[in-house]
């Protein structure tokens, strides 16, 4: 009777132990990182340290494909599968404190999934797992205006991201989702990547909302219009670029005329400003201000049209558009301002004068010459 008792009580304690070996890797469960897409990442993994380590990374879902596998001290990659080839290390200096964290470079989207942490030393072995989820964040998002239409796009995006348009003052006119689901179109490129465009009719005066969204990302894009601004050839013209400025340390600051040709760009990192002007525009930027208005002067009528500015943060961008009128000059306004072709009629007008005055002078000349001849 004790025998068997004392049997049975071993038995229970064998499977106790072997229900601790096995339960101790399901303890908390899988662990959840997220990747970004591209860059490198890492994968924990930790044991109990012992010699003799044998450690293989897996993906067991994908028949059990081998990522890394390490033993008699060093890396295995024989059977290492093709997709994996030339990203993997594990920190050698590492593996004899427990640590079997893999480094996977180049995220991919193939690489999401679930991965399998074997290890094995003469103290026993173990088993965890490693869920990945990649993530291609909204970085930048652009915004334009043609005829009245607005288009707003993000590329290079995962997971799959929405769009959205709103004002600011909110309108029940600018939310109508049948335009807006009409006119977004979203693509994958090959490796994955969503791009995201959507066009909407201009509100002219609101400051359009653009929202791009994807996992627990968003970014947004603005632009609106404001009142045009009044310059002359005489005058120096301040064109104002008025973003309620919150922290604006690190920023991008574009000045574009006509929506096309760039007049200055201004980077600013942690507070310090380093700015470029483009040189067919050295002689009309006189200065950029610390709100980052645009102080112009010697302007021809050349200078009239659209000036947009475009402020980006890692946030936000905004895109405000200032038309600029330029008016004649009250005194100039027979010669037509400062035109080329003033001042051409202008060199003329005075070459014809100096040949006169020659002329008349010469002739005053051999006059006086005659006179004192006599
Ligand atoms: C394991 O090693 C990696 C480097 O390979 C390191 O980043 C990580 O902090 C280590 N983990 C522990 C628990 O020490
Ligand atoms: C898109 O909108 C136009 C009119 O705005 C409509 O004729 C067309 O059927 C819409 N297309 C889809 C796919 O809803
Ligand atoms: C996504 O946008 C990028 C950048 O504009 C472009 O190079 C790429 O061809 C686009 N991909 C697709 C599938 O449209
Ligand atoms: C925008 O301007 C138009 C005409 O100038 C006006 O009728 C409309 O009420 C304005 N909308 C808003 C939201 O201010
Ligand atoms: C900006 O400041 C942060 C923290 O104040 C610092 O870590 C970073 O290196 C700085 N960047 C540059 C380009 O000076
Ligand atoms: C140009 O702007 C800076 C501020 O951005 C100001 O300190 C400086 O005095 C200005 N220079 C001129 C010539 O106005």
């Amino acid at each position: 009777m004790a025998r068997v008792q004392v049997l049975m009580t071993l038995r229970g304690l064998v499977s106790v132990v072997i229900l601790l070996w096995t339960a101790t890797p399901m303890e908390g469960g899988d662990v959840h990182v997220t990747c970004v897409f591209s860059e490198d990442c890492g994968l924990p993994c930790s044991f109990l340290p012992g010699s003799e380590e044998v450690i293989h990374w897996m993906k067991p879902e994908d028949k059990d494909l081998t990522v890394h596998s390490y033993y008699y001290s060093t890396d295995q990659l024989k059977e290492q599968s093709q997709h994996f080839r030339g990203r993997t290390a594990l920190s050698n200096d590492q593996i004899p404190k427990g640590n079997a964290s893999l480094l996977l470079r180049g995220i991919t989207l193939q690489d999401q999934g679930r991965y399998k942490c074997y290890t094995s030393t003469i103290k026993g072995n173990m088993e965890s797992f490693i869920n990945i989820a990649v993530e291609a964040p909204v970085r930048l998002v652009n915004i334009q205006l043609s005829d009245d239409i607005i288009t707003c796009s993000s590329t290079g995006i995962y997971p799959e991201p929405k769009l959205t348009w709103s004002t600011d003052p909110p309108s029940d006119l600018s939310f109508d989702p049948e335009t807006i689901q009409n006119s977004t179109s979203i693509r994958v490129d090959d490796q994955g990547l969503y791009n995201i465009t959507s066009t909407k009719q201009f509100s002219r005066n609101q400051t359009n909302i653009c929202t791009v969204t994807s996992g627990t990302i968003e970014r947004t894009a603005t632009l609106k219009q404001q009142d045009p601004v009044q310059g002359s050839p005489s005058s120096e013209v301040s064109i104002p670029c008025s973003i309620s400025q919150s922290d604006l340390l690190n920023f991008e600051l574009t000045w574009t005329f006509n929506q096309i040709v760039t007049i200055l760009t201004s980077t600013s990192t942690n507070g310090t400003a380093q700015m470029y002007v483009v040189d067919k525009w050295k002689e009309q930027v006189q200065n950029l201000s610390d709100s980052g208005s645009l102080q112009l002067h010697k302007l021809t009528m050349v200078h009239q049209g659209t000036y947009s500015c475009e402020l980006s943060t890692a946030r936000d961008t905004h895109l405000i558009l200032t038309y600029l009128q330029i008016t004649p000059d009250k005194l100039s306004d027979v010669s037509d301002g400062l035109s080329p072709g003033s001042i051409t009629g202008i060199i003329i007008a005075a070459v014809i004068i100096a040949a006169v005055i020659c002329y008349l002078l010469r002739g005053f000349l051999a006059k006086y010459k005659s006179n004192m001849a006599i």
